[in-house]
């Protein structure tokens, strides 16, 4: 037996998915996009409010965005790390400047777990001889061994590997006083400051300060995942601008590219002082279209004034939308969770086949996520609260 002479002879033999059969889908086929619009194969227009998992801060089609992108891919495609290139300092320096933060250094790799890695990795480089990392109850921080180890659930559904790197403590994400399980043998704290997984989340100003208080008394590391919050999103540059809290450092991801694979850590001085010459490393991070796709992101959501938007429109999102089966609101910004009467699921479900509204679900089975690009206009939160009314 040999290998089969096409792949149309593979495939008409498969007995697997070419692609791995991990991802239940939606039964929606998107062709292409515009604005904050979806097009599908049948036809239909859907208002998509949920980015993709919060990654489509721009929407789609975006004119600079997709100019920028395909200008680099024209002119330099890739060079690694060792070559110096204008495009990806620019980056850095652009998104320090963004952030409106003390960042004093930026690592850029390429998804929000390898993120959330590398901090972990800096963490124990400040914290010499700690094995413990305290994370919260229903927090979600990546799949790779380490992200997923601080993953609320995951060593009974998915982890897979079989011991985590280093100890794990989950603490409430409720009650302040469980912040004194925080002690000298912690190394770090990772925190969502708004949580995306678990429900839109917000821990709010006064949990985020005590944490902060904890960390500095034990020398603990404070780490904010700011993946799916952070960027943007929650109105401000960051959630660490919106609660005035400074963690040591800050992983995001998603809204950092609008759609172009790349993510983040910003060093306060603490760490950055801390990185050495070939402790990290990385092949497509700060690749030069990553850097191209970061840069051009960061320019619309300032030349188009995006924050303001986010703060305005999230504000009439919690204005109009809490009718029907919605009862209330959590969350920040474009991080906003609805909360159901009903499953949010099958809200879920109606919305799209019923309304064409593309939401999400989360952990908590009663909130829809909202998670829309940062486009979005106060004349297409008509249209879901509309859909809502009429599925009250
Ligand atoms: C808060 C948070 N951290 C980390 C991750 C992992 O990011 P990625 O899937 O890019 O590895 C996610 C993904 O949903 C997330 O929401």
């Amino acid at each position: 037996m040999g290998f089969p002479a096409t792949v149309a002879d593979d495939l008409s033999h498969a007995t697997h998915d070419p692609l791995a059969p991990v991802f239940a889908q939606y039964p929606l086929e998107v062709l292409r996009g515009e604005g904050v619009w979806l097009i599908s194969r049948d036809g239909r227009r859907v208002l998509d409010l949920y980015g993709g998992h919060a990654v489509a801060s721009l929407g789609y089609g975006h004119p600079a965005w997709s100019k920028a992108v395909a200008d680099q891919a024209r002119n330099m495609n890739f060079q690694s790390n060792a070559v110096p290139m204008d495009v990806r300092l620019r980056a850095a320096r652009k998104l320090i400047a963004f952030s409106r933060l003390p960042v004093k250094s930026v690592f850029f790799v390429n998804s929000g777990a390898e993120a959330n890695e590398n901090a972990l990795k800096m963490a124990f480089t400040l914290n010499p001889g700690r094995t413990e990392v305290v994370a919260l109850e229903h927090s979600f921080h990546g799949r790779t061994a380490g992200a997923g180890a601080l993953t609320w659930g995951a060593a009974k559904k998915w982890y897979g590997f079989p011991r985590t790197p280093f100890d794990v403590k989950f603490i409430s994400r409720k009650d302040a006083a469980a912040l004194a399980q925080i002690t000298d043998k912690t190394a770090a704290v990772v925190v969502e400051p708004i949580q995306g997984v678990g429900g839109a989340f917000d821990l709010g100003a006064d949990y985020l300060k005590a944490l902060r208080k904890r960390c500095d008394e034990t020398g603990a590391v404070l780490i904010f995942d700011e993946v799916q919050c952070g960027f943007g999103r929650c109105g401000e540059p960051f959630a660490a601008n919106l609660y005035g809290v400074l963690p040591d450092m800050i992983t995001t991801a998603k809204a950092l590219g609008n759609g172009f694979p790349c993510s983040a850590l910003l060093m306060m001085e603490k760490a950055a002082n801390a990185v050495k010459m070939d402790a990290l490393g990385t092949t497509f991070g700060a690749g030069p279209m990553a850097s191209a796709a970061i840069e051009a992101t960061i320019d619309a959501i300032e030349s188009e004034n995006l924050l303001a938007n986010v703060r305005r429109v999230s504000e009439y999102i919690r204005k109009t939308c809490i009718v029907g089966p919605v009862t209330g609101h959590q969350g920040a910004g474009f991080l906003t969770g609805l909360i159901c009467k009903v499953p949010a699921s099958g809200l879920q479900k109606a919305l799209l086949t019923e309304h064409n509204i593309l939401t999400g679900t989360s952990g908590d089975a009663n909130v829809l996520r909202l998670l829309p690009p940062f486009t979005l206009k106060e004349a297409e939160v008509d249209l879901l609260a509309a859909a809502l009314q009429r599925l009250g």
